[in-house]
């Protein structure tokens, strides 16, 4: 995979230069926020979608409802995008535990992206599991048909 810049010369995308810094939470969460909070309705809506194809799936509380995010960050920008996933699935199915996969390059900063998380959904809900998939999303990054539901935020230019 490459980058190509403004006179369309080429690059490799190389390890850090793509990581976050550690103070993106402070500096891009609200500009981050206001783009997510432009698709709360289409979150729902995939999820409505999701129980009229596969109504069974919502009533299998044994196996948590998964979601994941593709370029977390460090996660501020996370918790609304799966506040509002999470209390749509929990309205169709009050009691489905929920797994949340933050993925992002390994050498992005997860802990801060676990405790981001964690600090905005705990208060919360119960039953809510996050896990972080630190892993380059331009190969497979999950086991297939484990993830029931996946999106990104500000990321999808640079989704294979
Ligand atoms: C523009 S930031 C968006 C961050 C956050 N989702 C937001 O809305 O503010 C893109 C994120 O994608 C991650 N990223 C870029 N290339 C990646 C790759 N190949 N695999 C996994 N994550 C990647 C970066 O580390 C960065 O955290």
């Amino acid at each position: 995979m490459s980058l190509v810049n403004a006179t369309g010369e080429t690059s490799p995308i190389k390890g850090t230069a793509r990581v976050m810094s550690e103070s993106y939470n402070t500096d891009a969460s609200d500009w981050s926020n206001v783009s997510i909070s432009t698709t709360q309705r289409d979150l729902v809506s995939c999820v409505t979608r999701y129980h009229e194809l596969s109504p069974s799936r919502f009533e299998d509380t044994d196996t948590p409802f998964v979601i994941a995010e593709f370029g977390c960050a460090t996660g501020a920008a996370s918790v609304l995008p799966l506040k509002v996933i999470i209390q749509a699935v929990r309205k169709l199915s009050p009691q489905m535990p929920i797994q949340v996969f933050l993925n992002d390059l390994p050498e992005n900063h997860h802990s801060l992206a676990i405790a981001a998380v964690t600090e905005g959904l705990t208060p919360l809900f119960e039953d809510v599991f996050i896990m972080v998939a630190g892993k380059d999303f331009t190969e497979q990054v999950f086991p297939a048909g484990t993830v029931d539901l996946a999106y990104s935020n500000m990321t999808l230019m640079i989704l294979p």
